[in-house]
This record gives structure tokens, sequence and C-alpha cells, in this order.
């Protein structure tokens, strides 16, 4: 079985991602470090990030355990990774280990941008997690405050805006809710919340698979 999670930055689809994948005993991808760490080994090199062959050698040799890099998580990553994410080569090359993971058995959650509309069109489950780019913001400034990153909130507000207009404006793959996929609107919800709503959005589905 495999669902699909997308949504715009910080929309807090890694943390219902994870939480699912928790309660069903799946496995889960945050496709975004995929990104992320291609776009770091990138620079890392000294390479421009819009270098198409220096991004597309780093993606096709990227090890996918080595994900763990807690500087992945920050906005100048964040940033970056959609620069990266712009390059079709990019995309293709990470696109068989992520189809790879969402067959695991019994069943896999991945978390991106077009997981329910290029890698994986037929899941079995899609929903579109959104919230206002505000209270995103919120959100995310509160994850950086606990762990002591210094940054702005305006900052993450203004970061949320570029990258969520660089990621629906791009030609290929992307962001768009896949037409059969459920929306998920958690501006006023808790994680807990969201979480219930989830569970209940992948039951409907489950028991009249038809209906979106
Ligand atoms: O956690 P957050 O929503 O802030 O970002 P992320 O999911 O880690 O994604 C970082 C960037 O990677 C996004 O802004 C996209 O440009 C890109 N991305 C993508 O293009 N496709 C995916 N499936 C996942 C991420």
């Amino acid at each position: 079985m495999i669902i699909a999670i997308d949504g715009p930055a910080a929309s807090g689809k890694g943390t219902l991602a994870k939480r699912l994948a928790e309660h069903l005993g799946f496995h889960c991808l945050d496709t975004g470090l995929l990104y992320r760490a291609v776009a770091r080994d990138v620079a890392w090199l000294g390479f421009r990030l819009d270098d198409t062959w220096a991004a597309v050698a780093v993606a096709r040799g990227l090890d996918p355990r080595e994900l763990e890099d807690p500087d992945l998580r920050g906005t100048a990553a964040g940033d970056a990774a959609s620069i990266v994410a712009r390059i079709p080569e990019v995309r293709a090359a990470l696109l068989a280990y992520q189809r790879d993971f969402a067959r695991r058995p019994p069943g896999a959650v991945l978390d991106g941008r077009d997981i329910g509309t290029v890698v994986c069109p037929g899941a079995d489950v899609k929903i579109f997690v959104t919230a206002t780019p505000e209270v995103r913001a919120r959100r995310r400034f509160a994850e950086f405050e606990a762990r002591g990153a210094g940054v702005a909130y305006e900052t993450v507000l203004s970061d949320i805006l570029v990258r969520d207009a660089r990621d629906a404006g791009r030609p290929n793959a992307p962001m768009m809710v896949a037409p059969d996929a459920m929306l998920l609107e958690t501006s006023n919800l808790s994680i807990e919340a969201a979480f219930d709503a989830a569970v209940g959005l992948i039951k409907r589905k489950i028991s009249h698979p038809g209906r979106s």
C-alpha cells in the first residue's frame, strides 16, 4: 500500500507522514531530503546550484542512506533544494529510488511535491496538505527556535513564499493537487487533530476507493 502526501513548504506533511507511517507500521520517505542533499553536495563541490551537469552527476551518485545531516533541515538548504529540483534530469535521476522505496512491503508513506502526480500516480491514498503561508511560517519558525537556529519569522515567511512560487511554477513536475487527491487544510488543526483527520481520510478512501 502506498500513501502519497504532498503539499507546500512547511505544511506539516513530514510530521504527518512520519506519524502515519509509525501508526501503520509502514516505511517513510521524506523526498525533500533527497533534493536538499543534492543541493548540499553540489554547493560543497563548488558548483552553482543551477549547473545541470554537476547537479545531475551528484543526483545519480547520491547515497539516500546519508540524509541524517541536521544542516539539511535549514532554510538555506530548502531554498537551495528548490533550485536543483527545477532540473528535470535531477528529478529523473531520483525517481527510481523513490518508486522502489514506495513498493517496500508492507507499505510506504512518501511526502513531497509530486508524489501523487509523478512518483506514484497510482498511489492507494493521496493527501494534499495545506495551511496558510503565515501559519506555516509560524510553525517552521517555532521549529527553528526550538533548535536554537536564529532565523527571523519574516525570513521564514519570505522563504516559504519564494519556494512555493518556484515549486508551483516550474514546468517539470510542479507542485499541484493531483486530481484524485484529498485536501487536508490544517491551518486550524493541531498535529494531533491533523493526524486524526488524515486517518479518517485514509479509512474513507479504503472503504470507497473510487472517491476522492
Ligand atoms: O519541509 P519543506 O516542505 O520545507 O521542504 P521539503 O519537502 O524538504 O522540500 C525542499 C524542496 O525540495 C522543495 O521546496 C522542492 O523544491 C523540492 N522537492 C521537490 O521538488 N519534490 C519533492 N518530491 C520534494 C521536494
